[in-house]
């Protein structure tokens, strides 16, 4: 298929006769966007009942105020007493208790793990991955630049942030195939797309990965080295009085925080980043030209094409926003890609521009105390991942016949399934 022939959106309809799981919609989804954010900022999706928000304005207004809007979503995803629910249950009653940590937690809980592992992931302990980032991006590369041709998404952007992880993680080369095979279940369990039977693959999956780490901590905890699992069996708040340190269910927990949150989305990130420069290719040479376009770039593109697409929030109390009454329980559907493009915030905001002056303020890594706690290590990735690639690499386009540009069906985490590319020697 050729870019021309790339998915269409549907047609456009009444806002209220979409279907938010239609395939072509979940594919296309910029025109409905846009119909959202300008006729219904705040709409009741019939599909699934969720309170979409879509302006700028409004998601930022939903995501400053974790006291009405909590992030305890996990819960109000899991409580259905379904045959399958029960299924599922039963299999994670073999491995740990789930905690709510970081992203499924309110204040003051949130507070104390947020502190605990910013100690573990430092902007101190990113800055020093940097060489390690480097040699990992040369070692991929390596693998795939005599052939011209590349799988970006599986023989790239995976690779990078998965090794990136594994190696801080304690996770020896002989196991990376299971780790990334637990970390492709945490992605099927959140797309809410999966088959049941997938659904259950993942939960086996998911127990799995708890005994394994959990075996890794003891060890760590034992013989501490310098790395964020060690740390995370070692850090406390002692400095504020508090001695307590995290227990296994939370530190497994926040592990599985760490590959969820951080591998797919940086992945597709770095795609989604190139399939932009190819189509853009005087944006393409003025980056090859200027190094220093290389960070605003990035932040364009998550702006462009954000993977987390969309995130969760549940109202605790009675409320109205924009004029739209939400009763206590509801849940809301956080739209940031589509606040990304918001005009009113972002001129022109449909379009694609790397030297856009307030590219950084888009909503990609989230806002308020939820704020992506990767986020330093992820813009780290994605800068030594284009310059190692630019330096190495040139002439980049789309092989004929290869490529459908479709996305992979996932409600919160949006990107392309493949992207096979060739390209030359710099
Ligand atoms: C381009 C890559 C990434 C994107 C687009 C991204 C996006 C996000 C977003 C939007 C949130 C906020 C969720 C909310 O509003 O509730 C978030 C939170 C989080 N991210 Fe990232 N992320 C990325 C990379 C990473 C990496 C590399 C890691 C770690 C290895 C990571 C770990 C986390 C964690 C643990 C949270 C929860 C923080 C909290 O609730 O306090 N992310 N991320």
């Amino acid at each position: 298929m050729s870019i021309a022939e790339a998915p269409k959106p549907p047609a456009v309809q009444k806002l209220e006769e979409y279907n938010s799981f239609d395939p072509d919609l979940m594919e296309c989804p910029f025109q409905y966007w846009k119909q959202l954010r300008e006729e219904a900022p705040v709409f009741q999706d019939p599909t699934t009942g969720m309170f979409l928000v879509s302006n700028y304005k409004m998601v930022c207004d939903v995501v400053r105020n974790p006291t009405l809007f909590s992030n305890k979503f996990g819960l109000a995803l899991r409580n259905d007493d379904s045959p399958h629910q029960q299924k599922l249950r039963e299999i994670a009653s073999e491995g740990y208790e789930a905690v709510d940590t970081m992203l499924t937690a309110d204040p003051p809980e949130h507070t104390r793990y947020r502190k605990l592992v910013n100690k573990a992931f430092s902007p101190k302990r990113v800055a020093e991955m940097d060489k390690d980032i480097e040699r990992i991006v040369n070692e991929i590369i390596d693998g795939f630049i005599d052939k011209g041709e590349v799988e970006l998404l599986s023989e790239f952007g995976q690779l990078l942030p998965l090794i990136v992880i594994a190696e801080q993680l304690g996770v020896p080369v002989s196991d990376r195939k299971k780790f990334r095979k637990w970390s492709d279940s945490f992605i099927a369990q959140l797309s809410m797309m999966a088959d049941e039977d997938r659904q259950l693959q993942a939960q086996r999956d998911i127990v799995e990965f708890q005994h394994y780490f959990a075996e890794k901590l003891k060890e760590k905890a034992a013989n501490p080295t310098d790395d964020i699992i060690s740390d995370l069996t070692q850090v406390t708040l002692e400095d504020e009085g508090d001695p307590r340190g995290l227990n296994t269910a939370e530190q497994l927990s926040i592990l599985q925080q760490l590959l969820v949150a951080g591998n797919e989305t940086t992945a597709k990130s770095i795609v989604e980043g190139m399939y932009l420069l190819i189509t853009h290719p005087d944006q393409m040479k003025a980056v090859y030209e200027d190094y220093e376009l290389i960070p605003n770039m990035i932040e364009e593109s998550l702006r462009m094409l954000t993977p987390t697409n969309n995130m969760y929030r549940v109202a605790m109390d009675d409320t109205e926003l924009g004029g739209v009454k939400i009763p206590k329980g509801s849940m809301l559907m956080v739209k940031y890609g589509a606040a990304n493009r918001d005009t009113d915030e972002f001129a022109d905001g449909e379009e694609f521009d790397i030297r856009r002056k307030n590219a950084r303020s888009h909503l990609a890594f989230g806002m308020g105390i939820h704020t992506c706690i990767g986020n330093s290590l992820a813009r780290q990735e994605m800068k030594v991942a284009f310059r190692v690639l630019f330096d190495r690499t040139k002439n980049w386009r789309f092989v004929e016949g290869k490529n459908d540009f479709r996305h992979s069906p996932n409600v919160l985490l949006r990107g392309m399934e493949k992207l096979h590319l060739a390209f030359d020697k710099a």
